[in-house]
């Protein structure tokens, strides 16, 4: 349909596609989209607006913005997604990164020691992990999942980026000493499954999201398995930090994210 359309037109087309599914990002998510196809960014398609499609192009284009209308998450379709000042590969094996846990990594790169062991578990695509490495290459990081497959991915993420990080596979805490464990693990009760938005749901993997009746089985084996004294430091929903604290040794302290919102508890393994 888009075949030998202008760029212009095709944007229009996808917008049209976009916003009659009640895609609300229709406007960004289809310049995204046309510069993926395009093989270029948004800055020379806005540029280049007359510049006509080739028939690879169009049919490319129309693919994406079909698998938008079902509501696939554009970071899956263009494969990537930025996290800090890294790009990380992504597919539907592993979580997308969000900005939510970039305060786990602040919180991180503030208070570990210089050449501090660091280990992050439920690594996912690797984002915390190599974030971190490259915000503070002084580090020692390593990190472990307990899906094969973001394992895999994560060490795709590091060989890609040049990152020295060993990754295992592993449920809970890992094999190894570390001087902080840290970790985003999947925090949402069942029960809110099925209410999630279906970009969520439908698409990212569900035992990267849910964990058990009040969302905090993840989170408790994790700090079961940790030695006494050992540092963590661990992302959770705003609700849970009470819960969190509870888990650790007295002291712990939460860290509001960047909306207020209670989202990173520090603290160490009674
Ligand atoms: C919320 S995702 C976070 C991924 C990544 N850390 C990020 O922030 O983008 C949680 C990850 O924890 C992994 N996971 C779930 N349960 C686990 C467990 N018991 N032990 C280790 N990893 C686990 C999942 O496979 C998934 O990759």
């Amino acid at each position: 349909m888009t075949t030998t359309l202008i760029a212009a037109a095709a944007a229009a087309w996808g917008l049209a596609r976009l916003e009659a599914a009640d895609i609300e990002t229709a406007r960004l998510d289809v310049e995204v989209l046309l510069a993926h196809a395009l093989r270029t960014d948004r800055a020379s398609l806005i540029a280049h607006a007359e510049r006509r499609l080739t028939e690879d192009e169009g049919r490319r284009f129309e693919g994406f913005v079909e698998r938008r209308v079902l509501r696939e998450p554009i970071a899956y379709i263009v494969g990537f997604k930025g996290f800090r000042h890294i790009d990380l590969a992504v597919d539907k094996r592993v979580l997308i990164p969000r900005p939510d846990t970039e305060t786990l990594v602040e919180v991180v790169v503030e208070r570990a020691a210089h050449g501090a062991r660091v280990h992050d578990v439920g690594t996912g695509s690797g984002a915390i992990a190599l974030a971190l490495l490259d915000e503070r290459p002084d580090l020692v990081v390593s990190a472990s999942d307990a899906s094969d497959a973001a394992v895999d991915l994560a060490r795709a993420n590091a060989a890609r980026l040049g990152f020295e990080v060993p990754v295992v596979g592993s449920s809970g805490f890992p094999p190894g000493r570390f001087d902080w464990v840290v970790a985003n693990l999947p925090y949402i009760r069942e029960d809110e499954y099925e209410g999630l938005d279906p970009d969520v749901r439908d698409f990212e993997p569900r035992m990267a999201l849910v964990s058990g009746a009040d969302g905090l089985d993840a989170i408790r084996e994790l700090i079961a398995g940790a030695p006494s004294g050992q540092k963590l430091a661990l992302e959770h929903a705003p609700d849970q930090g009470a819960a969190v604290r509870a888990l650790l040794a007295s002291g712990a302290e939460t860290v509001a994210d960047l909306a207020g919102r209670e989202r990173v508890t520090v603290g160490e393994a009674a």
